[in-house]
Parts: C-alpha cells; sequence; structure tokens
C-alpha cells in the first residue's frame, strides 16, 4: 500500500522523486542573527530524500519573530548562509521551499526590536495559552494594532523575503497561514476586529492574505508559492463561530492564482500538539475537494493513513513531522517497512546536534 508514497509527483513544473514531505519544522538552531548554521545543513541533508523539503518558519523580519534562533530571510547575510543549507536539502533531488513566517501577537515586548509589544490585526491578547520564553512559560501581551501603513511594511517584507529566498536557491516558498500566527489573526474574526478594509466581513480579512500572494507573485511565480492552513485548530485563541466557512471562502479564492500547492494541518493537531478529534473539526477531505490545485497533508500521519489519503485522491502529497525528526531516512524505512525510531523531546527547541542530527541512520547520508 505504502508504494502510492514512492510514486514521483509534479509540482510547480518540478518533478518530485516521491510524495512524502519533510514538513517545515521549529529546531532552533540558528545562530541569534537569525543566520543558519553548518549544522542546520547537516540536519536537512540527513533527510534530504524526502521528495518535498520545506525548510523551518523563517521569519520576515525580526518584528516576526518571536521564539530564540529562528532562522531569517531578510538580510544578506541571511541569505548567503541559506546557500548552503538549501544545497544539502537539494542533494538526492527534493525540491525545496522555504517557510515564510510572521508571528504577530505570538512575539512578546522581549524580543522585540523596540522592546514594546509586538504587532496584530487588533490589540486582543492571547489569554489561554503562554509564551515560551527563554525562562519559562510567560503571559502573552496585549499587541499593538497595525497601522494600514504598518500592514503595507509586512506585505513588502514578505517580497522581500520571497526574493531573498530565490537567490538563496530555494525552489520556492511556502506562507505560513496556520497555527494562530498573524496570517491566521487577520482570517480569524475573534483576533480580528478591524472596522477598515482588513476586518469585519471574510473578503475583508482575507484581503491581508491575497495582497501578501500579490506582492510574493511579482518575487517569483504564484507556482513555487505554497500555503500552509490549520483550518480545525484554535491553538493561540484564533477562534472564529465559522472556520468551515472561512476557509473554504479562502481555498477557493486560492483557486485562480494557482499556486504550487495548499498545505492542510490535519485536525486534532494543535500547534506542535496532538489533541485528539473534535466534533467541529474540519476533515482535510473537505477542503481538499474545493482546491483545484496539489494538496498537501500533514499532522499525526502514519505510512497506511498517509498511503490511504493519496489513494482516496485526498492528499497529492503527505507530510511527517515528528516521524522525521526521529527517522532522518524515513522515506527508506517506510519502503522496506523497518522498524520506526520514537522522538526524543530532550532537544527539541534547542540546544546542538544531540535530539537533532543524532538519530541513527539505516541509510547513510
Ligand atoms: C513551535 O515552535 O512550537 C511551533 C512553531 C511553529 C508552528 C507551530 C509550533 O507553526
Amino acid at each position: 500500500m505504502s508504494e502510492r508514497l514512492f510514486e514521483p509527483v509534479v509540482l510547480g513544473g518540478q518533478v518530485l522523486p516521491n510524495r512524502i514531505i519533510l514538513p517545515p519544522l521549529t529546531r532552533s538552531r540558528a545562530n541569534e542573527d537569525g543566520t543558519p548554521t553548518e549544522l542546520m545543513a547537516r540536519y536537512y541533508r540527513q533527510r534530504a530524500s524526502a521528495g518535498l523539503v520545506i525548510c523551518e518558519g523563517t521569519v520576515v523580519s525580526p518584528q516576526g519573530a518571536s521564539y530564540a534562533r529562528v532562522p531569517g530571510l531578510y538580510s544578506r547575510e541571511q541569505v548567503d548562509a541559506w546557500r548552503p543549507v538549501v544545497a544539502a536539502a537539494k542533494s538526492n533531488g527534493a525540491a525545496v521551499y522555504a517557510q515564510l513566517w510572521h508571528v504577530g501577537r505570538q512575539a512578546h515586548s522581549s524580543v522585540q526590536p523596540d522592546g514594546l509589544p509586538p504587532f496584530a490585526p487588533s490589540a486582543i491578547p492571547i489569554v489561554d495559552w503562554k509564551y515560551r520564553s527563554p525562562h519559562g512559560r510567560i503571559p502573552f501581551e496585549r499587541p499593538r494594532e497595525l497601522s494600514i501603513d504598518g500592514i503595507a511594511e509586512i506585505v513588502d517584507q514578505f517580497a522581500r523575503a520571497a526574493r531573498n529566498a530565490r537567490d538563496a536557491g530555494f525552489d520556492g516558498v511556502e506562507l505560513h497561514a496556520a497555527n494562530g500566527y498573524l496570517f491566521d489573526q487577520f482570517l480569524n474574526s475573534g483576533s480580528n476586529v478591524r472596522t477598515d478594509k482588513y476586518g469585519g466581513s471574510v473578503e475583508n480579512r482575507l484581503r491581508f492574505i491575497k495582497e501578501v500572494l500579490d506582492a510574493v507573485g511579482n518575487a517569483m511565480p504564484l507556482n513555487r508559492v505554497g500555503i500552509r492552513l490549520s483550518p480545525s485548530s484554535s491553538w493561540m485563541d484564533v477562534t472564529d463561530p465559522d472556520k468551515k466557512s472561512l476557509y473554504s471562502a479562502l481555498v477557493r479564492d486560492l483557486n485562480p492564482r494557482g499556486l504550487s500547492y495548499l498545505h492542510l494541518v490535519e485536525p486534532g493537531i494543535a500547534g506542535s500538539l496532538s489533541v485528539g478529534s473534535d466534533p467541529e473539526a474540519i476533515p482535510s477531505a473537505d477542503l481538499a475537494e474545493l482546491s483545484d490545485g496539489p494538496v498537501i497533508v500533514t499532522g499525526g500521519l502514519s505510512a497506511e493513513t498517509a498511503a490511504a489519503l493519496v489513494a482516496e485522491g485526498v492528499a497529492d502529497l503527505v507530510g511527517f513531522g515528528r516521524l522525521f525528526i526521529a527517522n532522518p531516512d524515513l522515506p527508506h524505512r517506510f519502503r522496506h517497512g523497518s522498524d520506526l525510531a520514537g522522538l526524543r523531546s530532550a532537544g527539541l527547541y534547542s540546544g546542538a546536534e544531540a535530539g537533532y542530527t543524532d538519530y541513527p541512520h539505516i541509510l547513510t547520508p
């Protein structure tokens, strides 16, 4: 059955050797200035047997960052330091995309360049979740509401990051519109109570992401731009009374743009956590059906459930985050039915080699 995962697939005009993706995973191994490291190159080289590698969330500006040591794509030094990392990820024929990220209100004054609270569509704080600071979990702050000029500036930052991604050798970019980050904050009415053209109706709440797509489309062809959504998740307080209509409207609006793919996080996943099923969940199949283009489904899948999604025509590609962290040669193990190693929580978000590049391979990269 899992043979289905090894059929080639075309994405953005590129032929991918298989349908298995390494999804974007925050690992906090960049330098403090957001430049990628040699250790990151080693990590991606180990996992280069995926058909598609989507590198970890990469911020478009210092204001867009929340966690320590995440990489960026806003400076010349970052572009130069990404090149060997991208080359390593491409070393086995995978397509390699950058995930462009702005966290909005999920940041904290302690990591904002001006030391003030972060920006968001509206001045509504996250209350049900805590911020992961280097000194433990602390409450989020009330964010500052973005001005119209502030929004335009972020649109430009995404376009610049897309140009930088192309210069660094990435084949494409993914917009991180999942998990309650900035795009999700604009989309959901619980975090967006603006009364201008960016808030109110669904059409208005879709405006920011569409403006970013227009701007990014000037930097690279839209068939090399994917988008990631977590339609069933209210992680970090992104709530809306009708998420099904909201994300369905977005998927329909995206169709004429001919994007590289739609990337759906499965219900039951909340950010980095598995939370089980929810009666309000929107099955990935429901949104996949609305999409004219390729669909990626990620989140808690096994080789069997993933192959079934491909066989049923729900997904064209399938992602495995936690399994790929613990099994750098995951496609090889799937193909041969080999045992899978388990994930260790130590070293997930900090440190050096331990928990990052020290998982055993059957296949030496
Ligand atoms: C995390 O670092 O916990 C994290 C980062 C990006 C996500 C979700 C979770 O999209």
